[in-house]
């Protein structure tokens, strides 16, 4: 497993990220565990492993472990007890976020960006605002789009377990879903994409809850309800939170441009 070497910064946000250089070379966002937003990792590894396997554009991601002994160093977190596992996200530099650029003509991968909305509808994701997509302007007016934080999927940080049984069927008031929907070029890539998530194996969503570390403390109630929320979201509602989406948001944008 990479060791971490030096602490950079904490970065701005409730998650009290922190901005971490690591043995192999490379510079990642840590989330630790914090009392209080006791979803948040959980979230982001169910969140990250499923983006992955979508091939969404999310920064590649892993399970860290950060010794006593450097914890102690970092602003914030000395004296305080944490968890054996930590999220890192390896961290995309030089790049802004949706408030820092006014004008973006073109972004590389916009066959993604109608996966990134359906998996945020599918997950519930209430928190894709500016911040929480990096843009990095490869050529002149050409960005590639980066998805980040999903510390509220399933509604927020600290979700119960009886709040995954009545996540919100409606649509989601989102600038930067409107912001990406602009770009999509292909009504399709909505229903593709939907029989991507909806055939994803069981068994592969229940391995990423059970990789879950033990002491993030999802209890076995709790893992066994985000796999049946998640199957049951793909199966009935994504695809009416599709249709409305595609009905409130996606057509009136394109209408306006033809
Ligand atoms: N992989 C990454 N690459 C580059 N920057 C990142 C990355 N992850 C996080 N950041 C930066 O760190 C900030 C905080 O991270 P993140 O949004 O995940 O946490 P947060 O504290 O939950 O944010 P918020 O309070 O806005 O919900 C981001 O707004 C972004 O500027
Ligand atoms: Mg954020």
């Amino acid at each position: 497993m990479i060791e971490p070497i030096a602490f950079h910064k904490t970065l701005e946000g409730k998650s009290n990220a922190h901005l971490i250089t690591f043995n192999d070379g490379k510079d990642y966002v840590v989330k630790f565990f914090q009392p209080g937003f006791e979803k948040t990792l959980p979230n982001e590894w169910v969140s990250y492993c499923l983006a992955r396997y979508l091939g969404l554009p999310v920064p590649f991601a892993r399970l860290v472990e950060i010794p006593q002994e450097f914890s102690s160093k970092v602003p914030g977190l000395a004296g305080t007890h944490h968890t054996q596992y930590q999220f890192a996200s390896l961290y995309v530099p030089d790049c802004f976020d949706g408030h820092q650029v006014s004008n973006v003509p073109h972004i590389i991968n916009h066959k993604s960006l109608a996966g990134v909305i359906l998996l945020d509808y599918w997950l519930y994701n209430r928190d894709r605002t500016r911040k929480n997509i990096v843009l990095c302007e490869e050529t002149q007016g050409n960005f590639h789009l980066w998805i980040i934080d999903h510390a509220e999927v399933f509604d927020s940080y600290n979700w119960l377990e009886s709040d995954l049984e009545s996540l919100p069927e409606e649509v989601l008031k989102s600038a930067t879903h409107q912001f990406m929907a602009q770009f999509i070029e292909n009504d399709q890539s909505f229903t593709d994409y939907l029989e991507l998530i909806q055939t994803i194996p069981i068994l592969l969503i229940e391995e990423i809850v059970t990789l879950i570390p033990d002491d993030w403390m999802v209890s076995k109630e709790e893992k066994k309800a985000i796999v049946s929320t998640l199957v049951t979201r793909r199966k009935k509602i994504l695809p009416e939170l599709k249709g409305k989406f595609f009905k409130k948001v996606y057509q009136p944008l394109h209408e306006k441009n033809d």
